[in-house]
């Protein structure tokens, strides 16, 4: 299926098992494919878990990207979030994890974690621009190629609610 831009403001939609249907969930697959060069999960299945929270950001009723996320206890953990390729650098990914960091702060989750290839400027970018910063690094994590994985997280002051100033703890190049 072909994916053109999208071409005005995108609408952010939480989809669950019980409201996602079966076009909804070939959507996001088809944004993962076009996204990644290795498959990543599969829509239905991620879904099926009770603790998965999945956003798309569509347009015209097409999905042109995602963000799929693990809320477990007081942890938010964003899995993957990807854009389709010919609507890049517009926002989507940005909007998509603010509205996560908003669910986050709603439910009154604590940290919100991801990890990320190490060679992925624009995630990390995109990620440090959020407030994220650099706690760690998993040797190999990736098994497709051996990459490290960097972790990366961002913390609410238990208080107030308020993304907490935190500094790299390891030393990344992006
Ligand atoms: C990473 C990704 C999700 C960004 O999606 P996007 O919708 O284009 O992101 P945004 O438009 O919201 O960009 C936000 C910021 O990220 C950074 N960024 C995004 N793409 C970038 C690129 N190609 N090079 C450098 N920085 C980039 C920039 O800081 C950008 O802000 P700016 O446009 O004001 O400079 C997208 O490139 C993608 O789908 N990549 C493949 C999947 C992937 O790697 N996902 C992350 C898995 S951890």
């Amino acid at each position: 299926m072909r994916r053109d831009a999208a071409k005005s403001a995108p609408t952010l939609i939480q989809l669950t098992a019980e409201s996602a249907d079966d076009a909804a969930l070939d959507e996001i697959d088809a944004v993962a494919s076009a996204a990644f060069d290795v498959p990543q999960f599969s829509a239905r299945e991620e879904l099926r878990r009770p603790w998965t929270r999945c956003w798309v950001a569509r347009e015209e009723r097409r999905a042109f990207a995602f963000l799929i996320a693990w809320h477990v206890a007081d942890e938010l953990h964003v899995l993957n979030v990807a854009t389709c390729p010919t609507a890049r650098r517009r926002g989507l990914a940005t909007a998509l994890m603010r509205r996560s960091l908003e669910y986050a702060q709603e439910q009154r989750v604590r940290l919100v974690l991801l990890e990320v290839r190490r060679s992925n400027r624009a995630a990390i970018r995109l990620y440090r621009k959020l407030g994220f910063t650099a706690m760690g690094v998993r040797p190999r994590y990736y098994s497709d190629n051996g990459e490290d994985a960097v972790e990366m997280v961002l913390t609410f002051d238990p208080a107030t609610g308020a993304v907490q100033p935190g500094r790299d703890e390891i030393r990344i190049e992006v």
